[in-house]
């Protein structure tokens, strides 16, 4: 059974042919143009994803030597993200599924995330804890059993990668802010500042206030120290923001008796927290390096279990930028 995944919910033009759950080929498109508004611009991404969508889908069936009609069904997008981008993947999806007469499936962006590490690790038997950390999310999600999700804890404000990537914006650093704050981290001393560990209580994230000592430390430098400090800023913020994921999780891990937990969405790339993931006591699984940022792999993946399951969508569904678990 081939599908075809397709991911274009925020910058990233995702796809990917699937057989039996299996990855055939995939590509995506990281939009770079945004770098230098320092964020993503919506109406940029989305006349990106117009732009590379049909070549990219030509691409692959080519280089899988698949024909259009040897695809079986193909799964989408279609929330949360930005509108105008999820309308593009979830339309030319819709196009797909009626030319071709093959079902077509509605994924949820997040769910995508949570079942991402089982791409091509062995699959937890339910109940386990995801925790998933991105630029738009931040939640502590208790999965009852496929498809019934259980919100633990979510940010009261700033998403842990949306933290990551205003920071990096603000001492001057590229987007996206994780993998650059990272890569300055690693050069930094991590307790050369004393940011305040975020505790909003239970299992709830909070980052704004995290992000505005990091500002009003940076303000208080000296034009020299804000250059040469930037590797102890980045080192010194990265551990408080890896902290607090690690704190929350702990806490859920205690409250539940659950120590299964699936970690994903972009901040699950990050090296610290893999390590400080290593040093729990918990049995632990990270999506491939590839899998951890938007991508269409984890679409059609998730789309094929729900194809099994005959969860096919109506050409009715509509893209929903605030859709949630
Ligand atoms: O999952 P994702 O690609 O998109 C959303 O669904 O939001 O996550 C992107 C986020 C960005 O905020 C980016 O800065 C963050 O993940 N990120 C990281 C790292 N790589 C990406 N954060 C911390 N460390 C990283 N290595
Ligand atoms: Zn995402």
């Amino acid at each position: 059974m081939i599908i075809l995944g397709i991911e274009t919910s925020c910058d990233e033009t995702g796809v990917a042919l699937l057989e039996d759950g299996k990855i055939v080929v995939d590509k995506i498109y990281s939009q770079k143009v945004h770098s230098k508004f320092g964020g993503v611009v919506p109406e940029i991404a989305s006349r990106e994803h117009i732009q590379k969508l049909l070549p990219m889908t030509k691409e692959i069936l080519k280089e899988s030597h698949i024909a259009v009609g040897g695809i079986d069904a193909v799964a989408v997008t279609y929330g949360p993200g930005l509108l105008c981008s999820l309308l593009v993947g979830l339309n030319f999806a819709k196009g797909l599924s009626y030319a071709l007469d093959i079902p077509f499936i509605g994924v949820n962006h997040l769910e995508a995330h949570i079942y991402s590490p089982f791409i091509t690790t062995q699959e937890f038997i339910p109940p386990f804890l995801s925790l998933l950390a991105s630029g738009g999310h931040t939640q502590i999600i208790k999965v009852n059993e496929f498809g019934d999700y259980e919100v633990l804890g979510s940010t009261l404000d700033d998403a842990c990668g949306e933290a990551f990537d205003k920071v990096s914006k603000l001492i001057g650093l590229g987007y996206p802010g994780g993998p650059e704050i990272e890569r300055w981290a690693k050069e930094g001393n991590p307790d050369a500042f004393d940011f305040p560990i975020p505790e909003p209580g239970g299992l709830d994230f909070s980052y704004s206030g995290l992000k505005t000592s990091v500002l009003y430390t940076y303000q208080k430098l000296i034009p020299e120290e804000r250059i040469y400090k930037i590797a102890d800023i980045a080192a010194s913020f990265q551990k408080i923001a890896i902290e607090s994921l690690i704190i929350k999780l702990k806490r859920a891990m205690n409250q539940t008796g659950i120590h299964c937990v699936s970690v994903s969405g972009g901040v699950s790339a990050n090296s610290l927290l893999r390590k400080r993931l290593e040093e729990l006591d918990a049995n632990w699984v990270v999506p491939e390096q590839e899998f951890t940022m938007d991508n269409s792999v984890m679409v059609a993946f998730l789309g094929y279990k729900l194809y099994k399951l005959g969860k096919k969508a109506e050409f009715t569904l509509r893209a929903d930028p605030r859709l949630s678990l």
